[in-house]
């Protein structure tokens, strides 16, 4: 990586809201899922990743950052929560969801995805996992968001809003090193990859968030208005795909 694209990568966690950056891992870069055919591997060995600056202190737990998460007040969301919605499922998943940020439901249960929309996604993996013969179940999996806090009105997290709690669902990221992620709608996608193209676009693709394969699809919540019924289609196509990444 040049100069410039290392400043622009540390630019990124700048924006993030990353104030601290731990000692460095080296991250080499195994192939996406799905793309690699002998043809077309590259003559040279593809280049490592740069050494990354690490996001998390080392030896990092969820305990640890529930912890420093404590009664947060980093944000303005704090002043209309109820509960910090930390995440919820198997903290040693293959597999993390990431959503946007708690709705009303979530925010009286401290519990991710457990309103209407909540009860779509469970729907989505168990349906799509049982009939693709893959036995799991949604406590299978580890769900959370990019905010821990709900948004007035189920606003749109703000750009510093996701900096500031992005640094939370990094270090959670790190400690599960899960070997999939699906980010559930534009607000997760960018905060993971960093860019500002919309779900359309950026689905039914493999992309990556430092070496982890990340698969991005419509957010439930998207789905459930019935004009979008095509969508629901295609975010079952991607759910098996990530489903056969990882279970297969
Ligand atoms: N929408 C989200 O993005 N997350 C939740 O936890 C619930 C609804």
């Amino acid at each position: 990586m040049n100069q410039d694209a290392l400043r622009e990568l540390l630019g990124f966690y700048r924006d993030l809201g990353v104030k601290e950056l731990y000692a460095p891992q080296s991250l080499p870069a195994p192939p996406l899922p799905g793309k690699t055919t002998i043809a077309a591997m590259p003559k040279e060995p593809p280049p490592l990743l740069p050494v990354l600056p690490s996001l998390a202190p080392e030896g990092d737990t969820m305990e640890r950052i529930r912890e420093d998460i404590g009664d947060c007040t980093r944000c303005r969301l704090h002043q209309g929560r109820n509960k910090i919605v930390f995440g919820s499922g198997n903290e040693k998943s293959p597999l993390v969801f990431v959503g946007e940020g708690p709705g009303a439901d979530e925010d009286a249960q401290g519990l991710p995805f457990v309103g209407r929309a909540g009860q779509l996604l469970t729907q989505m993996i168990e349906g799509t996992a049982g009939k693709e013969g893959i036995p799991i179940k949604r406590s299978d999996v580890y769900i959370c968001n990019v905010v821990k806090c709900r948004p007035p009105e189920n606003r749109t997290p703000e750009p510093d809003e996701m900096q500031t709690c992005g640094q939370f669902l990094f270090r959670q990221l790190l400690v599960i090193q899960p070997m999939a992620i699906c980010a559930l709608g534009s607000t997760a996608a960018k905060a993971l990859l960093g860019t500002r193209d919309g779900v359309m676009k950026l689905r039914g693709k493999w992309h990556r968030w430092r070496e982890i394969p990340v698969m991005v699809t419509y957010h439930p919540s998207y789905l459930l208005r019935p004009y979008n019924q095509n969508a629901k289609r295609e975010a079952w196509e991607d759910l098996k795909k990530v489903l056969h990444q990882v279970y297969d």
